[in-house]
């Protein structure tokens, strides 16, 4: 049983940085925690805090019911994947796969039943005779992830694991890790896993929850479903999703059941939510989600009059950019309800779904759309 807690976790470094400042954060045992956040943020200073490769200048790190401060790494029952991983250059990679276990003197059929599963799991067979030096990144790369899947721990730790390898892989490897951890779950031998990344995609296909950092803090800790669709901040709202969320400067009124004024266009807010703010109108930033931003035709009462910029076709969608007050929005439309007639110059209208509008404060950030 190995569950990790984080309490007021602080890493200044020897130049006086002040890295990371006193985060909080739980991870449950058997859970599949992605750290994510721009380049920068801490994510691997504190996974090599948790790891024991780094001081922790202030706060607590326990693992299990341990409190590993002061632990070698060796002593913390973890298995670890670095951003720059090392292999043992002069082995072959089987034997970087099984280094780990001949170390702990596991019997050789075990070794080898061992091997061969890793290396079915990642799809590194054909590649066992050779030595590191003959392997591409991304081989390399999955042999530095068997090495450590191969030990069992019961708490693993990644570090932007897939970060060398093509699209298709990283997409193929991303599912089997998620499979392996569901597997080892339904078997009764639940690892922890903390994995950073900084690539969304990875943090919400991945991730049982998802913890959020800007500048060494903890901005949001939620599921995926939870951190898209109800962002505390404007920060996590502009961090998650594809196209990134637009955020906007606005201002809001609460005459007539609530009103947001960008420029010289007015936007009526939902009921609920007008209730539900708390200052007494000012300055927000308007959160609006590309996909909830309907394109609908001009002269739609309510809607938003805007200007197109630029069109990209997707594929099964266009991301449609367009200049509404000075400000540039997207819109994701549907390529079969697309006017494809439309060029850069033309007027638009948008019609943004009421209940997918967020209101960031734009004092503190803070998302105050979302309800109690
Ligand atoms: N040894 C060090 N001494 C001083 N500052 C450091 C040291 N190592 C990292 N930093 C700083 O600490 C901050 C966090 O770095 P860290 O490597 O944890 O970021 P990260 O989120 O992993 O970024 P990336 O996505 O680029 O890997 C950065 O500002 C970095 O410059
Ligand atoms: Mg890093």
């Amino acid at each position: 049983m190995a569950g990790l807690q984080l309490r007021n976790v602080e890493k200044t470094y020897a130049n006086a940085f002040k890295a990371v400042h006193g985060i909080n954060l739980e991870i449950e045992d058997g859970e599949f925690m992605v750290l994510v956040g721009p380049s920068g943020c801490a994510k691997s200073t504190t996974l090599r805090m948790i790891a024991g490769l780094e001081t922790i200048t202030g706060g607590e790190v326990k693992i299990g019911d341990t409190v590993v401060n002061d632990l070698a790494p060796g002593k913390r029952g973890i298995a670890m994947v670095f951003q720059n991983y090392a292999l043992y250059p002069h082995m072959k990679v089987a034997n970087n796969l099984g280094f780990g276990l001949r170390l702990k003197r596991r019997p050789k059929e075990e070794i080898a039943k061992a091997t061969e599963e890793v290396s079915h799991t990642l799809e590194i067979e054909e590649l066992l005779d050779r030595l590191p030096k003959q392997l591409s990144g991304g081989q390399a790369q999955r042999v530095a992830v068997g090495r450590a899947l191969i030990k069992s721990p019961e708490v693993f730790l990644f570090d932007e694991p897939l970060s060398n390898l093509d699209a298709k892989l990283r997409a193929s490897m991303r599912v089997r890790i998620t499979d392996l951890h569901k597997r080892l779950k339904a078997e009764g031998r639940p690892a922890t896993v903390v994995y950073v990344t900084h690539d969304q995609v990875e943090a919400m296909t991945m991730g049982d929850r998802i913890c959020v950092m800007k500048d060494g803090h903890i901005m949001q800790v939620a599921d995926p479903v939870t951190l898209y669709e109800k962002p505390a901040n404007a920060f996590v709202g502009g961090f998650i999703g594809m196209p990134e969320m637009n955020l906007v400067d606005a201002t809001l009124s609460l005459e007539d059941g609530g009103k947001i004024r960008l420029g010289d266009q007015i936007l009526d807010v939902e009921p609920a939510l007008a209730e539900r703010l708390t200052h007494p109108g000012g300055a927000i930033t308007l959160g609006i989600r590309p996909q909830h931003l309907e394109l609908v035709p001009t002269g739609t009462p309510g809607a938003l009059k805007g200007t197109v910029r630029i069109v990209e076709f997707m594929g099964h969608e266009v991301n449609l950019h367009a200049d509404i007050e000075g400000h540039s929005f997207i819109s994701v439309v549907p390529s079969e309800q697309f006017d494809r007639s439309l060029k850069n110059g033309d007027t638009v209208a948008f019609h943004p779904l009421a209940r997918h509008i967020h209101v960031f404060d734009r004092g503190s950030g803070q998302n105050a759309s979302l309800g109690a």
